[in-house]
């Protein structure tokens, strides 16, 4: 495809991967690279626009994040975000200095319409502002485009360099006609046509995958989340049966979680591939018997996972292609992309490529964002709940169940789970609700039912909202939905007398009990 792209250059902010999800939502392709990347490789990939994130530094301090003056005169244009904003005034020989006043929240903005920038925004908008330095002095060329009470240049421009700089924030979604003003710099002002759309992504994934691949062999592992799913389906849509998905069953599922996998890709569903179902329920459980601590759980279960993939990869023989569900967000937060160096703990399938004999690592989705993947897969025809599916941790409920792990614990959170899944469901919250799960304590407490004394478990419900899953709220679940499904788990799931819910935020407390 003749890619538009624009490249984001990530000086360390908190929103970075926020402005390329904007920049993608306006058609336009775009990618992430640190502010250490070198300039000639910035340009040989020939972008169409250039947008500088915001940062922690001050961009006068010594040893603070820096670019080349160079970089605002290849002829691309520039748009400074916050930091990138300074830093652009600052290079270009403008003063930025702490401010006087501190600006943090929604702030009114007086915009110059005229300036194309700020092409159809109202004159005066909210956007979010984040800052402790400002710029005191444009540099030579430039206009001041916005202000605000406190601060005399909140955006600037020089039209004929194609050089814009705004100080505020406007891929947050604080910032109201932030996305109308990234649209005007990448459609209007870089002139990007918007060819990025996810029919296209599909159509052209799948031409590269079949020059790839041509007639060799490929090898999944499917685990039923989104990515994997998607994935497999567009190598099944490239190359067929010429695919092999294995799918390890380990037992620590979510209620009939294994059937709907199986139902979807298995012979009788809608997909032309070779389907593995793996029921290792019973080595799990062996393995996991006697074992309390949770890190030794995932261990195991991870272990595990790749000795019974092994043992299957090993019937099918030599494969050329291994099927990996890596997603862009991945590819930035270990470090290869951007700057925001957040190195992942939980992979996995971090093993598997040791243990299986192949050529070559396919990773079909490793541009996209989730909700991107999420678009491809409704694109590919994959059912909508398995699309729009919540995560669910590798381990599984391996680490919703606090303590040893037997089979009749998992029934009991399996069942839990469902009531609650399907309550949740019931009452409209499934897709406002990030993730939410029920989870075994390990606690046994005194309840009554009926005339008779027992001592059963407490089930705990978990619910939060949340960007990144790096940090979290505790959802604030109407009080009526928690008694319906409080009173039902009661009475419909054996040796449970109690049911609490968790209302910890992350930090201090993590989604997972585990
Ligand atoms: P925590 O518990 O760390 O979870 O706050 C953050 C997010 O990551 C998911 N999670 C995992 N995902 N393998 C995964 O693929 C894992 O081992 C794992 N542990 C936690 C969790 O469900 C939440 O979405």
């Amino acid at each position: 495809m003749n890619k538009e792209l624009v490249i984001v250059i990530d000086f360390g902010g908190q929103y970075n991967q926020l402005v390329a999800r904007r920049v993608r939502e306006c058609n336009v392709y775009c990618e992430i690279y640190s502010y250490k990347t070198d300039l000639d490789k910035i340009k040989a990939m020939n972008p169409r626009g250039i947008i500088l994130t915001g940062g922690p530094d001050s961009c006068y301090a010594e040893g603070a994040a820096t670019c080349s003056a160079e970089l605002f005169s290849m002829g691309i244009p520039v748009l400074g975000l916050c930091y990138g904003a300074q830093m652009m005034m600052f290079v270009l020989g403008g003063k930025v200095e702490k401010a006087p006043v501190r600006e943090y929240g929604k702030t009114e903005v007086m915009v110059d319409t005229g300036s194309p920038l700020f092409y159809n925004v109202s004159p005066a908008t909210i956007c979010w502002m984040s800052h402790n330095d400002y710029i005191s002095e444009t540099a030579p060329g430039f206009e001041i485009i916005a202000h605000t009470a406190d601060c005399p240049v909140a955006a600037v421009q020089d039209q004929e360099r194609e050089l814009y700089a705004i100080q505020f924030h406007p891929e947050v979604l604080h910032t109201s006609e932030g996305s109308r003003m990234l649209h005007n710099f990448v459609r209007g002002i870089c002139g990007c046509s918007g060819n990025w759309r996810m029919d296209s992504f599909v159509k052209e994934s799948v031409d590269a995958i079949r020059r790839k691949v041509g007639n060799g062999k490929v090898l999944c592992a499917l685990s039923g989340g989104v990515d994997s799913s998607v994935a497999a389906v567009l190598l099944s849509r490239a190359v067929g049966s010429q695919l092999t998905c294995v799918f390890v069953d380990h037992g620590l599922l979510r209620k009939n979680e294994g059937d709907e996998v199986e139902a979807v890709f298995g012979p009788d569903g809608n997909y032309d591939l070779n389907f593995i179902r793996v029921n290792a329920q019973k080595r799990f459980y062996e393995k996991l018997q006697g074992v309390e601590e949770p890190e030794r759980k995932r261990k195991i279960i991870g272990e595990e996972f790749i000795r019974v993939f092994e043992e299957e990869a090993k019937k099918i023989g030599s494969v050329d292609f291994l099927v990996q569900g890596t997603i862009y967000p991945d590819v930035v937060e270990s470090g290869l992309g951007g700057e925001s160096a957040v190195i992942k703990s939980h992979h996995n399938v971090g093993g598997l490529p040791e243990c299986v004999d192949f050529k070559e690592i396919i990773e079909p989705l490793r541009s996209l964002f989730k909700d991107e993947v999420r678009k491809v897969g409704l694109e590919l025809g994959i059912p909508e709940y398995l699309v729009y599916r919540q995560p669910f941790p590798g381990p599984g409920l391996g680490i919703r169940i606090i303590g040893e792990v037997t089979a009749e614990k998992v029934k009991i959170v399996q069942d839990a789970d469902a009531i609650y899944r399907e309550e949740i469901a019931n009452a409209g919250l499934d897709r406002s609700i990030n993730q939410y799960f029920a989870a075994l304590t390990n606690m046994r407490s005194v309840g009554v039912m009926g005339d008779e004394r027992t001592y059963d478990y407490a089930i705990a419900l978990r619910a939060v909202s949340t960007v990144d899953f790096m940090t979290a709220e505790s959802a604030q679940i109407p009080y009526e939905v928690l008694q319906k499904v409080t009173s039902r788990i009661i009475n419909e799931v054996g040796h449970v007398n109690r049911v609490l819910y968790d209302v910890t935020s992350k930090p201090p407390g993590t989604i997972e009990f585990e």
